[in-house]
């Protein structure tokens, strides 16, 4: 049985407290090291993160100037200027707003001619400048982390993978009405996130409670792959009170 740890949790009032407390804690690593390699997220819960480091970096509270990374996760099918792309939602939330580099932002392709071939790719292009300083993740209703689906095992690699139902349910919510939701992603795997140095989960509200409670309760498995947080030594959860609920 390999080691279990407990991850560092930390409740904070509500989304706008916890996304505070998130983006701190990223500033804090940056102002340790500002050409760090930071492991990035999209998605609902991070546009308040992003938003939040954008007025540290206005403030001069941190500069994001120097800084690289790699994200988890990107739509096979989407190109970049796509609305709906990750890396369009990278440019719009985190490069322009708090001065990143685009060009030191690593978004796997959605358009590679093989997808197979760009997750290998990433998966190398990442263990050459890793390991990453901290790598901040969003949690999925079903327990997904990246887009590594329940079923998703611990040493898993970047890879093509099939979004659950209730997945693209969930990411319907973004796209326009009669748009299709792309049903296939290229994601970091449960084992590339767990070579980070630390690792950062961000969850708020109450429709994330069940996936909170299965991740630090529940056994450790492919069932939650949340759960396989619990393996890292560094591992560290901000919550808002209804996640935490
Ligand atoms: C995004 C990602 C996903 C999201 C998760 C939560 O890059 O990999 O795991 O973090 O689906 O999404 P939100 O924050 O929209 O609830």
């Amino acid at each position: 049985m390999p080691q279990e740890f407990s991850p560092t949790v930390t409740v904070a009032d509500d989304a706008a407290a916890a996304a505070r407390a998130a983006a701190e804690i990223i500033a804090g690593v940056v102002r340790d090291d500002p050409r760090a390699c930071l492991g990035l997220a999209t998605g609902g819960t991070m546009i308040p993160v992003y938003a939040e480091l954008a007025a540290m970096v206005a403030r001069g509270e941190v500069s994001l100037a120097q800084v690289s990374s790699f994200n988890l996760d990107e739509y096979v099918g989407l190109p970049p200027d796509h609305p709906q792309s990750y890396r369009h939602f990278m440019n719009l939330h985190l490069a322009g707003p708090a001065g990143m580099d685009p060009a030191r932002m690593e978004v796997p392709s959605g358009i590679a001619a093989d997808a197979g071939a760009e997750a290998a790719r990433y998966e190398a292009a990442l263990a050459a400048r890793g390991p990453v300083a901290l790598q901040l993740l969003g949690l999925g209703g079903n327990g997904h982390i990246g887009f590594n689906e329940p079923g998703s095992d611990s040493d898993s690699r970047t890879r093509v993978v099939t979004l659950d139902a209730r997945t693209v349910a969930d990411n319907a919510r973004f796209f326009g009405p009669g748009e299709e939701v792309p049903r296939r992603a290229i994601s970091m795997g449960v084992g590339t996130i767990l070579s980070a140095r630390r690792i950062l989960l961000v969850a708020t509200g109450a429709g994330k409670a069940g996936a909170v409670r299965a991740m630090l309760q529940g056994p450790v498995g492919p069932d939650c792959p949340a759960s396989f947080l619990r393996l890292h030594p560094a591992a560290q959860v901000v919550l808002d009170r209804a996640a935490a609920g």
